[in-house]
């Protein structure tokens, strides 16, 4: 049987930049007999308007059930108002959460044809190409006690709690070590085992996971706040990079300002492996729903469709397709079909987002 796939378009330019992906999803079935079972449904605010919430009991069992989940984005000016528990959001961390996806997985990748769109300079950048794992379910923003009370002095205290377990450091390391496998055999590990003892936990119990499970793996330590100077002096020098849930959110946002474009990062959230040997997952673009240029046709559908690779590579063990698709995406860049948000003053005409789609069609017909 096919490989199983659920698309949530969302809102805003999710719906534009995933009838791109949706048209590459069928090259692969027609041209490279790479065919999907597709399924699409609504998440996050197009969700709360036809059924009263972001996201269906329904919609959340056929997540469990795929191969793998495509979201586009969620949310909206339209939407800011609702009640918290039905924000559109709470679709994306409803899924996050029960499908288990604990392992984050951002690429900064900066294709050469961009390297002058990078916040650094090109020599530093062109060519880049690591991958961030952030520990995505545990640590400070979900640890127990958390709280604002009065504190003994007339005032108030905020408490949060960064709590890190054996089990939740292990697996998000695994994922690390399978991704540095796939790759350049390096992993760097971060965390502040200098001021914090979850961070010495998770020294020891990442170097664990490397001792007994992947000596093969050329495993390195750094402090996090030394990792973000390096990866702004010389990013190039990292493959693999691990971290947990707060670091991360910060080390993956600066790298994405290395590569350019918002409209060009994708990301891959990945739980426990089932019994086929598929991890849980759900692929998605870094960005959001884009009010400001939504149905205007203006959206750069690379970050989606780069992330639909990331599907290829993770889920269906799909390399060779992947590189392929990639590829197409960096010749049609390179040839200067660029959505607005890729173009510097005095450049001609921006594409459009379907006239993205129609060039990345066509490069992957020339592959
Ligand atoms: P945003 O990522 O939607 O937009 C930030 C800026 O980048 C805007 O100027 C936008 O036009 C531009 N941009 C984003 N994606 C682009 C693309 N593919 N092509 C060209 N330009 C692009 O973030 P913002 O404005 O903070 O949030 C807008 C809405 O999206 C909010 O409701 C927010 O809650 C939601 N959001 C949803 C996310 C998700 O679904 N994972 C992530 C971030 C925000
Ligand atoms: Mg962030």
């Amino acid at each position: 049987s096919n490989p199983t796939l659920l698309i949530l378009p969302g809102d805003g330019i999710g719906p534009e930049v995933m009838t791109e992906v949706r048209r590459i999803i069928d090259w692969f079935g027609d041209k490279r007999g790479l065919k999907f079972d597709v399924a699409e449904d609504l998440v996050g605010g197009a969700a709360y308007d036809a059924h009263g919430t972001p996201l269906t009991d329904k919609t959340m069992a056929h997540a469990q059930s795929v191969d793998a989940v495509l979201l586009g984005a969620v949310g909206g000016p339209k939407y800011d108002d609702l009640d918290f528990s039905v924000k559109p959001e709470r679709g994306l961390l409803r899924l996050r959460k029960e499908m288990d996806l604990y392992a984050n997985l951002r690429p900064a990748q900066c294709f050469d044809a961009l390297a002058d769109f990078s916040s650094l300079k090109r020599d530093i950048v062109a060519g880049l190409d690591i991958m961030i794992v952030r520990e995505l379910t545990s640590g400070i923003y979900f640890g127990e006690p958390r709280g604002i009370q009065a504190d003994n002095e007339g005032g108030r205290v905020g408490v949060n709690t960064q709590r890190y377990t054996t089990n939740e450091i292990r697996r998000v390391a695994r994922s690390a070590f399978e991704l540095a496998r796939r790759r350049s055999n390096r992993l760097c590990s971060m965390e502040k085992a200098n001021v914090m003892e979850s961070g010495i936990l998770w020294r020891e119990e990442v170097q664990w996971v490397h001792d007994n499970e992947y000596p093969d793996v050329e495993l390195t330590h750094m402090y996090a706040d030394a990792g973000a100077m390096q990866l702004v002096r010389a990013p190039k020098q990292f493959d693999v990079i691990v971290t947990d849930n707060l670091f991360g959110d910060l080390l993956s946002d600066a790298a994405a300002m290395l590569t350019g474009s918002l409209g060009m990062l994708p990301s891959a959230s990945l739980g426990a492996p089932a019994e086929n040997g598929r991890p849980k997952a759900l692929y998605e673009p870094v960005h959001g729903s884009a009010p400001d240029i939504a149905g205007q046709g203006k959206a750069n559908p690379c970050a989606c469709i780069l992330s639909f690779a990331m599907a290829l590579r993770y889920s269906f063990d799909q390399g060779t397709e992947a590189d392929r698709l990639e590829a197409a995406v960096e010749s049609v860049l390179r040839d200067g079909v660029r959505t607005a948000d890729l173009m510097q003053a005095g450049d001609r005409d921006p594409a459009s987002t379907t006239q993205v789609g129609d060039a990345v069609l066509k490069a992957l017909d020339a592959s």
